[in-house]
């Protein structure tokens, strides 16, 4: 390994149970600029949700992995994401960030296009040579857009494979959240944004990690749960972790009493809400049988699509994704999840549990940002520290949600795309042409 390649990043060593990786990967602008290449430029990423722009004309002005795009669902009624850049001069066309649009108009020159994206409006269009094809300068779109059960996820690579084989593993999971409900899910109006002076994949590893729980987590364990009614004392937290395929894992945890408006009750929202959620989960076993209702509704998951996105199906459904704008730092976008049919007493609570633990302000995400940020204050060590270990339960046959094999899928991944990218390839091809 050298500061000139990725190689040797990662200490992969299955036989002796040892799994490193260099903290260089999470200091050096280097790795961050062959991660906008080899990861971002090649994955299939997360947009948003069909259910946010549910009539046409709806749009959504966001990021995904830093470049600015809308969201929109065309006057067709066609859901697009179009690169929010002017062909103009390149000025961002949309400013709002979510509304309902039969145009956008770039505020600078004041070319007009229409909600597919064509170009329709060019002041003083008279000025221009014949050379000037108005038909070819409509707002690009990403290269691929694809959705699955309603996930919209894009592609800047043009040849990348269909959606579903990229989810591999992982789309087994998004049914497991989506059959929660019979009419479908849905994302909740409001968006949490937040951001943290850390690198973009610690909060991969945290996103996913249950070692960490009781240590960071105690105020929410010892203080806030008793007083819920929950009994902590004996809880037994037997999850499992899984490697899913092509970089995406998940834990998994039976039974764990935090509240799901799904089928979990806790003691703090009372005996009638009893009755009731064992309704709610009797409908569930009718619609799916007795084996899946409890997959879905008993079994929390904390899901990673690599490369960023996370789906926390706990006590509420967090969908999360974030990206790097630099090497220690990143910007956090959230939304709650929910079933359509969801009694608004339901939706009560579950909002209630969105913003109780996952919330900027809860009682997780505080503590996650201080552990995550002093991870990254450490890292100024990193020319006498270089290696974090990942190695915890490496040689256990069935891995626990507490130890470190959906860490070690990611890395994995994200090494091999750095090391053996199409764009390294290509590299490398160029490099033995000169
Ligand atoms: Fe958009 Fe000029 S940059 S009209
Ligand atoms: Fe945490």
């Amino acid at each position: 390994m050298d500061n000139g390649s990725p190689e040797g990043l990662v200490i992969d060593n299955p036989q002796d149970g040892l799994f490193r990786v260099n903290r260089r990967a999470f200091t050096d602008p280097h790795i961050l600029e062959w991660e906008r290449e080899r990861v971002f430029a090649q994955c299939w990423l997360y947009a948003g949700h069909e259910s946010e722009i549910p009539t046409p004309g709806d749009f959504r002005a966001r990021r995904v992995a830093g470049r600015p795009v809308i969201l929109v669902r065309g006057t067709d009624g066609q859901v697009r994401v179009l690169l929010n850049t002017c062909s103009h001069r390149g000025a961002q066309v949309c400013r709002e960030k979510a509304g309902t649009a039969k145009t956008f108009q770039c505020a600078y020159h004041a070319w007009t296009y229409t909600n597919q994206g064509e170009l329709v409006g060019v002041p003083g269009e008279e000025a221009y040579s014949e050379a000037f094809e108005r038909r070819e300068l409509g707002l690009r779109s990403a290269a691929r857009m694809e959705s699955y059960r309603g996930f919209v996820f894009v592609s800047f690579n043009p040849a990348s494979e269909d959606l579903v084989s990229y989810l591999a593993g992982a789309r087994e999971y998004l049914d497991l959240v989506c059959d929660q409900s019979e009419q479908g899910m849905e994302i909740i109006s409001g968006t949490q944004l937040y951001s943290m002076r850390a690198n973009w994949k610690l909060l991969v590893e945290n996103s996913i990690d249950g070692y960490h729980g009781l240590p960071t987590h105690k105020r929410y364990f010892l203080e806030f749960l008793p007083d819920t009614g929950v009994e902590v004392q004996g809880m037994r937290i037997a999850g499992r972790a899984k490697a899913l395929g092509h970089g995406h894992a998940v834990i998994e945890n039976p039974e764990v009493p935090f509240g799901r408006p799904v089928a979990d009750w806790i003691p703090a929202w009372g005996a009638a809400k009893k009755a009731e959620l064992e309704a709610t989960y009797q409908k569930l076993t009718d619609r799916c049988g007795a084996e899946r209702a409890y997959k879905i509704a008993k079994v929390s998951r904390n899901l990673l699509i690599f490369p960023n996105l996370i789906i926390n199906d706990i006590m509420a459904v967090t969908v999360r994704t974030f990206f790097p704008l630099a090497p220690d730092y990143m910007e956090i976008t959230a939304w709650a999840l929910a079933p359509r049919e969801e009694s608004a007493e339901d939706r009560a609570l579950r909002l209630d549990n969105f913003l109780t633990f996952l919330g900027p302000g809860g009682f997780a995400t505080p503590d996650d940002v201080e552990m995550l940020e002093s991870c990254q204050r450490g890292y100024a060590n990193v020319r006498e520290v270089e290696w974090s270990d990942i190695s915890r339960g490496m040689q256990r046959k069935e891995p626990l949600a507490t130890d470190e094999l959906q860490m070690q899928v990611f890395w994995r991944r994200w090494h091999e795309l750095l090391t053996h990218s199409q764009s390294a390839q290509m590299q490398t091809q160029r490099a033995a042409a000169l």
